[in-house]
């Protein structure tokens, strides 16, 4: 045997058991968005390099460290997407989407950031992203939180924490980033590593820092709430009155500073205690700047994206109810004759009674075998078709769950009998 190779680190693949959870999830997602009045969007996985860099920033961990990046044969340099948003505003500027125009958009899909690998996070991950564009006013603010927050429902998950912080203007944001360096300054020396050489690249990540004594430092820091403009003010406001108008629960937490760049005014994140140490499952924010600094008309937006991989084991978690999956009906067959018949049958019995689920025996077998393959299959009811019978225009219904002994139906009786069996309905 020649050596197995094995996926990449970080990288996983979703087998049959999980698909369901994420079939839910989508579906789910899919309604919920089109009730809000979001439309989707698909997009390219690789971009140029240079977008992210504009987009997400330079000197952010995603950009600087984590990216998977290379050069084409013809010598461009491109990027796996490590988000979404970017890619977002890049198709919304090159379609002309955003002149004039509200849009409210959602895409999903994987993305690639090369972190360490550990329970919940992973190298290639998949995100569930709303975008909106073209509203400045805090309803939208609302209108996005309210949206998570209609799909969690929907999809039977709770136990969330929501997270509110407000980051200002740009400028808001530069002066409080000077007053938070001049506190930081202080303590240097008694800082962790990290956040002392965040200190002069992105001295806002070090709100972040989990550190026990970076943390004990930060107590004493000035706040960047109260260092919010009046308007800036009156917006975050809003936004806490239109969710409470809701009755969705937020917490207000002033060191929510977010890892990427783009971000002004609001900003949130749920986190979950049942996801431990990564236990962000959505975050997003508005990114009044974005649309105008990658060269499109100035336009503000907000958005979201989820973590499937998280949401989805939180599904698991909480035994979020699941569509059934596997093969209602197997069907047995053998013999010359019966061989095409139950071919045929099986046809028109898929096309007759929409949602059925019917798995034909291929690779011929025993009776014995067949019934076999039947039972691990988890169908419900086995028909079993030889020679004899489709001389005789039969079929015989085997309960594969001991719902007493088999019965021979008539092959123009069966789609009847199988819708009702299976609360099916049925075409003529
Ligand atoms: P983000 O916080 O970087 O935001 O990622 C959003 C979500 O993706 C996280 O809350 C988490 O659930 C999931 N996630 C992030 N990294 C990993 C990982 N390594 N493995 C598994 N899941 C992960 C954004 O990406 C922004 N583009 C969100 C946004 C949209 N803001 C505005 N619009």
């Amino acid at each position: 045997m020649s050596q197995k190779i094995q996926a990449v680190r970080g990288m996983n693949d979703v087998l049959p058991s999980d698909a369901p959870a994420w079939q839910r999830l989508h579906a789910v997602a899919a309604e919920v968005f089109a009730a809000y009045g979001y439309a989707e969007i698909r997009l390219p996985v690789v971009e140029r390099s240079e977008l992210f860099k504009r987009a997400v920033g330079e000197v952010t961990d995603v950009v600087e460290k984590e990216m998977y990046s290379f050069e084409d044969r013809g010598g461009e340099r491109l990027s796996l997407r490590p988000e979404l948003t970017a890619g977002v505003v890049r198709a919304g500027i090159e379609h002309g989407l955003f002149f004039n125009r509200q849009q409210r958009l959602w895409c999903s899909g994987p993305v690639f950031r090369y972190e360490r690998p550990q329970a919940g996070r992973y190298r290639q991950f998949h995100q569930l992203d709303v975008e909106a564009f073209g509203i400045a006013t805090p309803d939208l603010d609302v209108e996005i939180i309210a949206l998570a927050e209609a799909l969690f429902r929907r999809l039977g998950v709770g136990g969330f924490r929501l997270q509110l912080n407000s980051l200002g203007t740009p400028a808001v944001r530069a002066a409080y980033r000077a007053k938070l360096v001049d506190y930081l300054r202080r303590f240097e020396s008694s800082l962790d590593e990290d956040s002392r050489r965040r200190l002069s690249t992105n001295p806002l990540r070090v709100l972040d820092s989990k550190v026990p004594a970076t943390r004990a430092i930060l107590e004493g820091a000035p706040q960047l709430p109260d260092h919010l403009d009046a308007p800036s003010r009156a917006h975050f406001e809003a936004v806490q009155r239109g969710l409470s108008d809701l009755g969705i629960a937020y917490a207000l937490n002033p060191r929510l500073v977010r890892g990427l760049d783009y971000y002004t005014h609001t900003v949130f994140e749920w986190t979950s205690t049942a996801l431990g140490a990564q236990d962000a499952v959505c975050a997003g924010g508005r990114y009044d700047g974005l649309v105008e600094q990658l060269g499109g008309p100035p336009t503000p937006g907000i958005g979201f994206a989820i973590g499937v991989e998280r949401l989805v084991l939180l599904m698991r978690a909480q035994e979020v109810p699941l569509p059934e999956a596997g093969p209602q009906v197997y069907f047995c067959r053998f013999g010359e004759r019966a061989d095409p018949a139950a071919a045929q049958l099986a046809e028109t019995l898929r096309r007759r009674l929409p949602g059925l689920r019917l798995l034909l025996n291929a690779g011929g077998g025993a009776l014995k075998t067949q019934l076999r393959r039947a039972d691990a299959s988890g169908a419900r009811y086995a028909l079993i078709l030889g020679d004899d019978e489709a001389a005789a225009g039969r079929v015989q219904v085997k309960s594969l769950r001991g719902e007493g002994e088999p019965r021979s139906v008539a092959v123009s009786e069966l789609p009847a009998q199988l819708a009702e069996l299976l609360e099916l309905p049925l075409l003529s």
